[in-house]
C-alpha cells in the first residue's frame, strides 16, 4: 500500500483522471473481449449471464473511476471546508496536510500563506482602530475636563453664590436661579460621567480594582442588579496597554448584561492565575448562542468582535460560555506583565 501513498503523492490531478479514465477503458475492452471469446467458442452465453457480465463490468468501471478521482480530489474537499470555515468567522482554521501530490501541496501552501496574511492585516488594521480609537476618547475627556467641566463647576459655584445673596428678591428670580443652578449641575453630572466612559480618569491614576468598583458602582448597581465583586490578587499595577484592554473587556461584559441579559445577579471576579490575570462576567440571565451573532448588522456585535480583537493584540483571550436559557460567562485572560516591565513580556 505504500507504493499507492507513494504515487499518490506524486501524480498531479490531470494524471489521475487521465489514469482513471484508461483503467475504465481498458476494463470495458478486457470484459467485451471475454464476452466474445467465451462466444466464439460456440457457447453462446444466456441473456442472463451476457447482463450478469455488463453489469460487472460497469460496476467495476464505475467503482475504479469513483475511488481515483476521490482520492485525487480529497485535497480540494478539504481545502473547502476549510474555506467554508473561514467564510464563518474562523479565521484561525488552516488547510491541513493532507498529501497529494506537488500542484496540489504548492495550492494549499498558498491558500494557507493567504489566510495567515489576511489574519496579520485584519489584526493590524484592528491594532489600529483601536490605538485610535482610545486616543481620541483620551482626547475628547481631556477637552471636557479641561474646557467643559471646568466652566460648569465655576457657572454652578457663581450661582450658588448669586443664590445665596437674594435674599428679598422676587420669589420667581430665585427660583429661576435655583433652576438653572440644577440644570448646570445636572449637566456637569452627565459631562463627568462621559468623561469617565470616554476615559476613566481612575483607571490611569489607581489601577483596574478601583476603576471596575467605580464603573460597577456607576453602572451595574442603579440598575437593580445584585452585584458580586471579587477582586483577588491583583495588588500591583499592569502595563498601560494590559490595564487598558482589561478594563474595555470587562467593560464591555458588564455592560452586555446590564443591556441585554435580563439578569438579576452578577458575579465579577478578578485573579491571578499563574503567569495571567483572569477576569470573569457571570450573569444568571437570558444567555445566547455565541457562535450565532451575526457581525454584519450595522452598529450591532461589535462588542464581542472588538472584545476578542482587544484581547488578541495584548496576547490574551476572551472566552464566552452562553446558552439561551443558562445565563453568560465571559472569562478573559490576559498575561501579567508589570507596569514598567513593557518589554520583557
Ligand atoms: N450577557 C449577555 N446576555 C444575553 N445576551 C447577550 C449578552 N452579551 C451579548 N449578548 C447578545 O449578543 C449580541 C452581541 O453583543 P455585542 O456586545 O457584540 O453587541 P451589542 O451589545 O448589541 O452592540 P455594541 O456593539 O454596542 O456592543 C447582543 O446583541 C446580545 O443579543
Ligand atoms: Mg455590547
Amino acid at each position: 500500500m505504500r507504493w499507492l501513498t507513494y504515487l499518490h503523492n506524486r501524480t498531479n490531478i490531470f494524471t489521475k483522471v487521465l489514469v482513471a479514465n484508461a483503467l475504465i477503458v481498458v476494463t470495458g475492452s478486457l470484459l467485451a473481449v471475454a464476452i466474445f471469446t467465451y462466444a466464439w467458442r460456440g457457447q453462446t452465453p444466456s441473456p442472463s449471464v451476457e447482463l450478469l457480465l455488463v453489469l460487472v463490468g460497469l460496476a467495476s468501471s464505475l467503482g475504479v473511476n469513483y475511488g481515483i478521482l476521490r482520492v485525487a480530489f480529497q485535497p480540494l474537499f478539504t481545502m473547502h471546508a476549510t474555506l467554508d470555515r473561514v467564510r464563518q468567522g474562523d479565521f484561525s482554521a488552516r488547510v491541513p496536510d493532507v498529501g497529494g501530490d506537488p500542484d496540489t501541496a504548492r495550492v494549499i501552501e498558498t491558500a494557507n500563506l493567504m489566510l495567515d496574511r489576511l489574519a496579520e492585516h485584519r489584526q493590524a488594521v484592528a491594532a489600529q482602530i483601536l490605538r485610535a480609537m482610545e486616543e481620541e476618547r483620551k482626547r475628547i475627556a481631556r477637552e471636557l475636563h479641561d474646557e467643559t467641566s471646568q466652566s460648569l463647576t465655576s457657572m454652578v459655584v457663581n450661582l450658588q453664590v448669586i443664590e445665596q445673596q437674594m435674599g428679598g428678591q422676587p420669589e420667581e428670580l430665585s427660583g429661576r436661579v435655583r433652576l438653572t443652578k440644577e440644570v448646570a449641575q445636572r449637566t456637569l453630572d452627565e459631562t463627568r460621567r462621559l468623561m469617565f466612559d470616554l476615559r476613566p480618569s481612575v483607571l490611569d491614576d489607581l489601577g483596574l480594582v478601583p476603576a471596575l468598583r467605580w464603573f460597577i458602582s456607576q453602572r451595574v448597581q442603579p440598575m437593580g442588579l445584585t452585584v458580586e465583586f471579587q477582586p483577588a490578587g491583583l495588588d500591583h499595577r499592569l502595563s498601560d496597554e494590559l490595564e487598558t484592554a482589561f478594563f474595555r473587556i470587562m467593560q464591555e461584559a458588564i455592560t452586555n448584561t446590564v443591556k441585554h441579559a435580563r439578569a438579576t445577579h452578577v458575579t465579577i471576579t478578578l485573579a491571578k492565575e499563574g503567569g495571567a490575570i483572569v477576569g470573569s462576567v457571570q450573569d444568571d440571565g437570558s444567555g445566547f448562542h455565541p457562535m450565532r451573532v451575526r457581525k454584519d448588522e450595522v452598529g450591532r456585535g461589535l462588542g464581542l468582535f472588538g472584545m476578542h480583537e482587544r484581547a488578541a493584540l495584548v496576547g490574551g483571550s476572551v472566552d464566552i460560555d452562553s446558552a439561551p436559557g443558562r445565563g453568560t460567562t465571559v472569562r478573559v485572560t490576559v498575561p501579567d506583565r508589570v507596569r514598567g516591565n513593557e518589554a520583557g513580556g
